[in-house]
């Protein structure tokens, strides 16, 4: 009997020799699946996850400036999920994962929130961010935070550079614009430095660097996501979302970080209902696109360069092949122009009142006003790069006077821009979704309060990724996924980066 089972053992050992198993967990490129399949058999424990991704930190950042911050209590973190699941008390994917933060997502701890400004360094906040509560609550782990555009539009960063973290770099083509403003969670998530990351945009800030960093990101229905305790534009069209390397690993992150907060109580509360039984796991499917009405308007696709286009020609057959009804050369009547020009105007006046809605809310804080801001930017002409980037539009923000009678016919002219355009095609064409190149779609998403989510599509002729947007109207996240994973799965675009000059 003894001998019997000797031999059974001595079986296995050959057959695992045989087939060069080696026990060894692969760090690269690895998935939340992976990472839960690595805890279960023994073969990684969330420490060395960290110690991992600290590493790749400290080689790769002085060369992307994607990490503002490491957290210095990562690895007891880390040690107490590896204790919490010897003790069979880990629950959810994200249990000791370790997720990287936009540096404008407040946590309460030794890391500092400054939207990569030095005027917020030092300043203390009284809780965690809405959704970094519900991360911990996950059990993950929060490994640091990732740069962004300083202020964004605001001071006409486009390009990831902030005072704090500095430029950026895309780690496809370090020459090449990595986007921004969540430029450092794209790049972060795209080389390594973090299993996961969470973004916001107001318009465009996550599905742009997801695209030109060739990782996945959603940006979900305003609302779906907590925005409190997170610096904000304005609260009409914030949203934080995942960025992450695959599908099934951002919708794991946007499982955990969706729900009401009492501190966002209206927008979470109406947006709640959105939020499918089960969660958002359900619609990974792989035949995800058929029967789906996907529109394509004009609009998004001028300017398009030949190479990208005929990439997005191929993947529109793909879609099709895949079972999608692709209805093509569609007109949305509101045009790009006509939104970015009054989305400005409404978001000046209320980018003052959220900002200092914000820092009144700090425990202490150098400054306490968007006035306080500027004048810190004055006294600090040199390490705020004035001259480069400029604060005029800070000063238009300063001399708004809060929401009146012409500020509401603006912010009534959004709603019905979108109400005729995005929204009106979209049901008369009864359409799942709408596709769009990289971020293009953004400024239709934003007003309306819209999902997208963007999956990588490709590399242009230097190696500069490019992604392709899935839109809808707000509450789609559960088809959006379902195109999205159905899409990713039938392509496999992403490869990782090649760091080419
Ligand atoms: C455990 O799972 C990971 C996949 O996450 C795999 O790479 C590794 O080889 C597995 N190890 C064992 C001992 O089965
Ligand atoms: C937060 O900022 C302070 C400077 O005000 C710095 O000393 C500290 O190291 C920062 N925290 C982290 C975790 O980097």
């Amino acid at each position: 009997m003894a001998w019997l089972r000797l031999q059974a053992v001595a079986a296995v050992l050959a057959l695992l020799a045989a087939a060069g198993v080696t026990h060894s967990f692969e760090f690269h490129e690895a998935t939340v699946d992976a990472i839960q399949l690595g805890f279960r058999n023994g073969s990684l424990t969330s420490a060395a996850l960290v110690r991992f991704y600290l590493d790749q930190i400290r080689r790769m950042n002085p060369l992307l400036h994607a990490v503002i911050e490491v957290n210095p209590d990562a690895l007891r973190q880390a040690a107490r999920a590896d204790a919490e699941r010897r003790r069979g008390m880990a629950t959810g994917a994200l249990h000791g994962v370790p997720v990287l933060l936009k540096d404008n997502i407040a946590t309460c701890d030794a890391l500092n929130t400054t939207a990569g400004s030095l005027a917020l360094l030092g300043s203390v906040v009284k809780r965690d961010a809405g959704v970094a509560a519900r991360l911990r609550r996950a059990g993950a782990v929060v490994l640091g935070k990732a740069s962004l555009s300083e202020w964004a539009n605001f001071r006409n960063v486009h390009n990831g550079w902030s005072a704090r973290g500095g430029q950026t770099r895309n780690p496809y083509v370090l020459s090449s614009d990595p986007c921004g403003s969540s430029s450092g969670s794209g790049v972060a998530a795209a080389a390594n430095m973090a299993a996961v990351t969470l973004g916001t945009e107001t318009d465009g800030s996550i599905l742009c660097p997801s695209s030109f960093n060739s990782v996945v990101g959603i940006k979900p229905t305003v609302g779906l996501t907590s925005r409190a305790g997170v610096v904000p534009i304005t609260p009409r069209q914030d949203s934080v979302g995942p960025m992450c390397r695959t599908v099934s690993d951002a919708v794991h992150v946007l499982d955990a970080i969706v729900g009401y907060d009492k501190l966002d109580a209206a927008a979470t509360r109406t947006a709640s209902k959105y939020i499918p039984r089960g969660g958002y796991l359900q619609f990974l499917k792989k035949d995800g696109l058929k029967g789906k009405r996907i529109g394509v308007p004009n609009e998004f696709f001028q300017g398009v360069g030949e190479k990208q286009m005929r990439v997005y020609k191929q993947h529109l057959a793909t879609i099709r092949k895949h079972g999608a009804v692709v209805i093509e050369n569609l007109d949305i009547a509101t045009g790009r122009q006509d939104i970015v020009s009054n989305e400005w105007t409404a978001m000046l006046t209320e980018f003052k009142l959220s900002i200092n809605e914000y820092l009144a809310d700090l425990s202490y804080s150098p400054v306490h006003s968007l006035a306080g801001i500027i004048a810190f930017n004055k006294a600090h002409p040199i390490e705020e790069r004035l001259k480069d980037f400029g604060q005029q539009n800070l000063i238009l923000a300063q001399n708004t006077n809060g929401i009146g009678h012409v500020e509401r016919a603006w912010i009534r002219l959004l709603k019905k821009l979108s109400a005729n355009g995005l929204e009106k095609m979209m049901k008369e064409q009864q359409l799942d979704a709408i596709v769009a190149p990289e971020h293009y779609a953004s400024n239709h998403l934003a007003i309306g309060g819209h999902p997208g989510i963007v999956v990588p599509a490709g590399y242009n002729e230097k190696g500069v990724p490019f992604g392709i947007c899935f839109g809808g109207l707000q509450g789609y996240e559960p088809r959006l996924i379902e195109m999205a994973y159905a899409f990713e799965q039938a392509t496999e675009v992403r490869r990782p980066p090649m760091f080419k000059p």
